[in-house]
């Protein structure tokens, strides 16, 4: 059984079927609405049922309050159609909706496992033949083990001319039921499963100068968009800003010095947090929001500049108000929040 839902204000339809959320109907269909957690507690999906019979999956009223849920907001990844529906979003990206790629899921194997940095690893990802994946620079996929049945999100920090060749920036959290696998489990051959392209902090196809803004694990994303650029031969003036907490938990300078050279006009503006007193360092200190306050020249509201943000929400919620005082506008502004999965797990206040 599938039933026709309408997003409004495009007035764009697709079908929705039996057992799928709305937001997963999206996927399927090669349309990326606007989405952070995929499963209820974040609030990025919320939009408001205009008509139809639904039912939502559990939910945190966090995300969606009983105020808000009398009025007929939904949550899209909660979704499951019982007529058809007509449904107002609420934030869209009209340039995004338009070159979404389908999700698909795909078999890869563990290529290798380098150590970047005490905590960081580089995971190398080999899909199968003919299992080319098209994303654009700046998604993530879900990454899934099966022989131990757990599955994360990470970015892809390689590019889509590299569709079978896969590289992830991964920070390993001691006992994290993914990362810790990194550590000395998971090993070259190791069959994963990968499902996707999602995710909105991609490279958009505009000129406009670029602002990057990343901490720790949050470089897969920026570089994947810097290597883009790059590899397109696209010139435009960039600024890259870098939050780590100690020399030591800097990596890819090297890399990012030699793409740097490929451009007129670029910056890389590395910060650390956590420098111990007398430690040798000649760069910016602090959080990173505070340098990119410090750093960044202000630019009159609406001038084209597009913001590319990544990393745990603490840092994307410190650096997006950084951004609008600089004069970027909110539709510029794009990230994907590096929710921890364990904390989405916890027991919040939930709605069945
Ligand atoms: C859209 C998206 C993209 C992502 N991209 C990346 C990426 O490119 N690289 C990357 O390393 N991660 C990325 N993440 C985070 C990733 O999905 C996992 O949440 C992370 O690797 C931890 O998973 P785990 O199974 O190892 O730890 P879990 O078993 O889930 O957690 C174990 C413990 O580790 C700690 N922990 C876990 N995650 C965090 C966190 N983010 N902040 C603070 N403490 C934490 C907590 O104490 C937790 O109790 C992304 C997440 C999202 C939603
Ligand atoms: S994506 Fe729906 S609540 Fe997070």
């Amino acid at each position: 059984m599938a039933y026709v839902v309408r997003l409004e204000p495009m007035g764009l339809e697709m079908d929705v079927e039996e057992g799928e959320t709305v937001l997963q109907a999206a996927f399927r269909q090669g349309i990326m609405l606007m989405h952070g957690c995929k499963e209820g507690q974040c609030s990025s999906c919320k939009s408001l049922l205009v008509e139809g019979d639904i039912d939502l999956m559990r939910y945190s009223t966090f995300a969606l309050p009983d105020y808000e849920r009398e009025q007929d907001y939904i949550l899209l990844c909660r979704t499951k159609a019982y007529s058809d529906l007509t449904i107002e979003l609420l934030n869209y990206d009209e340039e995004i909706l338009q070159f979404a790629v389908p999700v698909k899921t795909f078999s890869g194997r563990v290529e290798s496992i380098q150590k970047l940095t005490a905590d960081i690893r580089l995971l190398t990802v080999q899909l199968g033949d003919g299992e080319d994946l098209r994303f654009f620079a700046g998604q993530y996929l879900d990454i899934a083990v099966p022989r131990f049945g757990v599955s994360r999100s990470y970015s892809l920090a390689s590019t889509p001319q590299h569709p079978r060749e896969l590289e992830f920036v991964i920070k390993v959290y001691p006992g994290g039921a993914f990362s810790g696998l990194l550590e000395n489990t998971l090993h070259p051959g190791d069959v994963l499963t990968l499902t996707g392209p999602y995710g909105i902090c991609c490279r958009r196809t505009n000129d406009a100068p670029a602002v990057l803004v990343g901490g720790g694990s949050g470089m897969a994303p920026l570089l994947s968009i810097l290597r883009d650029l790059v590899e397109n031969q696209i010139d435009r003036p960039v600024k890259f800003f870098y939050g780590a907490r100690q020399p030591g938990d800097l990596f890819y300078a090297q890399e990012i010095a030699e793409l740097g050279a490929h451009f007129t006009d670029f910056e890389f503006i590395p910060a650390l947090s956590h420098l111990a007193s007398g430690e040798e360092w000649q760069g910016e200190t602090g959080f990173i929001h505070e340098v990119v306050s410090r750093r960044l020249e202000r630019i009159p509201n609406g001038s084209d500049r597009d913001a590319y943000v990544c990393g745990p929400p603490p840092l994307i919620d410190a650096v997006v108000p950084v951004l609008h005082t600089k004069g970027i506008d909110g539709e510029r502004i794009y990230f994907d929040k590096f929710f921890a999965s364990s904390s989405l797990e916890s027991p919040i206040q939930t709605k069945e």
